[in-house]
């Protein structure tokens, strides 16, 4: 058997109490995966005095893949390092309606889709700064007749839409559409920006993703602005496939979508790079339950199972969602999020149950 290695970050808040039982649970089926803890955050402080000490580079790294939790704080910038450092361009957030999820909505049968968000550039360049300093560049806001350092005393925020980025993340869109294809979806990426507003950024995106999506024949491309997508996604959550955003956007409405069918503890997500690839819960760290085991932890689980699928372990994934479905079939063992009064560990032995 080979051994895979995964580095875990359990996060900070409420998350270790979803990543640990989950841990064990794909720890007890036995596949050969060795788990590293790589110190980062308070536990990187105590060993290395760093947050984000290079050893906790070098096991992340080295290892096949991160399985994370969610940062808040210090532990915050090992998720910068999984991203920009690992530059795992493309963000997968799926959105599925599994029977006895608490949905809200009257009818989320059928709801199935999976945002891809362009996960590096966009809004993220963490490149603001007072508006008088843009003088040099000498912009000219056609709208409010005025030079851009003009306009008063504030902050400016940069925006870069690259096209090889938008390329790369563009073809996973696709490719993803085509596998899924094969298993019955209809094979769709909708792509979709503020283009009306923004020609030159998200006009490019709209325009480098839709030119890529040529290269996929049996695939359907249809663009849509984001103001309306937020809209059909409540009214018409079922007619989407796969949907292609970038970074800013599809953040929003994958919390969105995670709203659909019942909540932000129901939202795994896979970021993809061309080397690397890490796993972790849409949501964040929960600080209002934190010590009360009453986490939700199907976010972190069916992250686990997008992460074993990466791994190879395909059955071994399906196995472990199956078993999930059961637990959520049945409606007896569920957090509070979903109407039940369950915690966490009695949520994932009850899928271990199931599991055999
Ligand atoms: C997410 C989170 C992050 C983001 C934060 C923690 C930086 O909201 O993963 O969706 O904005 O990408
Ligand atoms: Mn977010």
């Amino acid at each position: 058997m080979t051994t895979k290695t995964v580095a875990v970050i359990e996060g900070e808040g409420a998350s270790p109490e979803a990543v640990r039982p989950v841990v064990e649970l794909i720890d007890s089926m036995k596949l050969g995966i060795e788990w590293a803890y790589p110190p980062v955050g308070e536990l990187g402080e105590k060993k290395h005095d760093s947050i984000f000490p290079e050893e906790a580079k070098e096991i992340i790294d080295s290892a096949d893949t991160t399985f994370f939790g969610s940062a808040s704080g210090k532990a915050t910038l090992a998720l910068l390092h999984l991203r920009w450092g690992r530059q795992t361009f493309a963000n997968m957030r799926p959105t599925r309606w599994i029977p006895g999820y608490h949905s809200n909505l009257a009818d989320p049968d059928g709801i199935d889709f999976v945002i891809v968000r362009e996960n590096l550039e966009d809004m993220y360049l963490m490149a603001e700064g007072d508006v008088g300093n843009l003088a040099p560049l000498d912009l000219l806001s056609p709208l409010h007749r005025k030079k851009v350092h003009e306009l008063g005393n504030g902050k400016f925020a940069i925006k870069v839409i690259t096209e090889e980025r938008t390329k790369q993340v563009a073809k996973f869109a696709f490719e993803l559409a085509q596998r899924r294809k094969s298993a019955g979806y209809p094979g769709k990426v909708t792509v979709s920006s503020k283009y009306n507003m923004l020609p030159q950024s998200d006009g490019l995106f709209r325009d480098v993703a839709c030119e890529v999506g040529k290269g996929y024949s049996d695939i359907e491309c249809e663009t849509i602005i984001v103001d309306n997508l937020a809209h059909q996604l409540v009214v018409a959550p079922k007619s989407f496939d796969v949907i292609l955003l970038p970074n800013l956007y599809g953040d929003i409405l994958s919390d969105e979508s995670a709203g659909l069918v019942g909540g932000l503890g129901l939202a795994p997500s896979g970021s993809f790079g061309d080397d690397y690839a890490y796993f972790e819960p849409v949501h964040g760290t929960a600080p209002d339950i934190v010590g009360q085991n009453i986490i939700n932890p199907t976010a972190t689980l069916l992250s686990a199972t997008m992460m074993l699928d990466y791994l190879g372990f395909k059955d071994e994934a399906s196995a472990v969602d199956r078993s999930m479905e059961a637990v959520y079939a049945k409606g007896q063992v569920l957090t509070p999020d979903q109407g039940g009064n369950a915690s966490a560990t009695d949520f994932i032995s009850a899928v271990k149950g199931e599991l055999g």
